[in-house]
């Protein structure tokens, strides 16, 4: 079992929360994650639609839109070397230079749809050029230069014409390469990729996945990567966390996650991946359900209205505390283990993932109305 240290830690998420507060419900898109993300690492972070992955990863860059917002939690970022006092993002004003600094220097984003974040009106040359000229001066000649070599990197046949193309020019996938090159310009220490493969055809997405694979080995650079798809999950991951309403409900290293998925919600997305050599005529199962109004959660365990081992009496009254069922691994499920001792749960030193508020060690009872019972202590 490889043993991580603090040192590995590059992004550690504690607890966040991101609300949508409109006239009608506060969507509480994130509700209490935590997360960490590791030096030369993949996160995997997977889960249906809506559950709040993308708030999540726009979170980290406070790229959050109004009504949206980050009301609590901390989004550490460590230095780029050995031990050190982190940047806590969440502190800092979502517009203001600080942040600004960070975005696309320290941490840098890829988006799903390459097209809603590239400019029409420039080239991709200037586009790349553009964190570098802001972030490190550099004059315009050596931003072209220095953007020809990242298409090279990340393999774009003919980047000498392509730096001087117009995105439209250019097919979805050496979009998305371009976007990628974007993200690398100035060796983030972190990258977040909400999705960055879902419009893509399946060819050109495991191409892009390779190449993910190797930018992440080459830089050191960690790697925050959203997806929906379990069979991605499986291609990249080091460690995976599967969100479920704003909540990571189970995590932990890739491998034994899936040869052993302890949450009722995970063992339903892993029961949902298409096998190699299935009869094409065999009905994929489908998770029963739909995903509750998310301005309107459950009382006790979010996934109750859908889970097939619900307990009444119990899974609609508690919350479920963070359980440690294995080295690395987290499970909210009141099925499930033993809870983590309060003050046990936070951290970094001992496995993969290692996280959960001690609040979340012990379960809550839920008031009528659904909100939480006061804490007793
Ligand atoms: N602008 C918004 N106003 C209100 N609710 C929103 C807004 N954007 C997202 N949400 C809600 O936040 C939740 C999480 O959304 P999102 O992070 O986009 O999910 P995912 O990326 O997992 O599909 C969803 O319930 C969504 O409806
Ligand atoms: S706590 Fe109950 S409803 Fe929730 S996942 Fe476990 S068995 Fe299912
Ligand atoms: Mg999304």
């Amino acid at each position: 079992m490889v043993t991580h240290t603090r040192d590995d830690v590059v992004l550690d998420i504690r607890d966040l929360r991101t609300y949508y507060t409109t006239d009608d419900a506060v969507v509480k898109a994130v509700d209490g994650v935590d997360l960490t993300v590791r030096r030369g690492g993949t996160l995997c972070v997977v889960g249906e639609s809506g559950c709040g992955k993308s708030a999540m990863a726009r979170s980290v860059l406070r790229l959050v839109d109004p009504p949206g917002e980050v009301v609590g939690g901390r989004i550490l970022l460590y230095p780029a070397e050995g031990p050190g006092e982190p940047l806590d993002l969440a502190a800092l004003r979502p517009t203001g230079r600080e942040i600004r600094a960070v975005r696309g220097r320290d941490v840098a984003m890829v988006f799903q749809e390459p097209m809603s974040s590239l400019s029409l009106v420039h080239t991709v040359g200037d586009q790349i050029g553009e964190s570098l000229r802001v972030h490190h001066g550099v004059s315009r000649r050596e931003a072209r230069k220095r953007s020809v070599e990242l298409l090279e990197r990340v393999r774009v046949p003919g980047a000498e014409r392509v730096v001087d193309s117009y995105p439209f020019q250019i097919s979805g996938g050496m979009r998305q390469r371009v976007m990628i090159a974007m993200a690398l310009a100035c060796g983030p220490r972190v990258l977040v990729a909400d999705e960055p493969t879902t419009a893509l055809d399946v060819t050109t997405q495991a191409q892009i996945l390779d190449l993910f694979a190797d930018l992440r080995h080459d830089t050191g650079m960690g790697l925050l990567f959203i997806t929906h798809d379990m069979g991605v999950v499986a291609e990249i991951a080091d460690e995976v966390a599967v969100m479920y309403l704003g909540t990571v409900v189970e995590q932990g290293p890739v491998d034994d996650v899936f040869h052993d998925p302890r949450h009722p919600y995970t063992r339903a997305l892993l029961e949902a991946v298409p096998r190699m050599g299935a009869s094409r005529s065999r009905r994929l199962p489908t998770i029963r359900g739909t995903i509750p109004d998310p301005g309107n959660q459950p009382t006790g365990c979010v996934f109750r209205t859908r889970c097939p081992e619900a307990v009444e009496g119990l899974c609609d009254t508690t919350v479920p505390p963070v359980t440690a069922p294995g080295p690395g691994r987290r499970v909210r499920c009141l099925l499930v283990g033993e809870p983590v001792p309060a003050g046990a749960a936070g951290g970094t030193g001992s496995g993969a993932n290692t996280g959960a508020p001690a609040a979340g060690a012990r379960p809550q009872e839920n008031t009528p109305n659904g909100e939480e019972a006061p804490d007793a202590d």
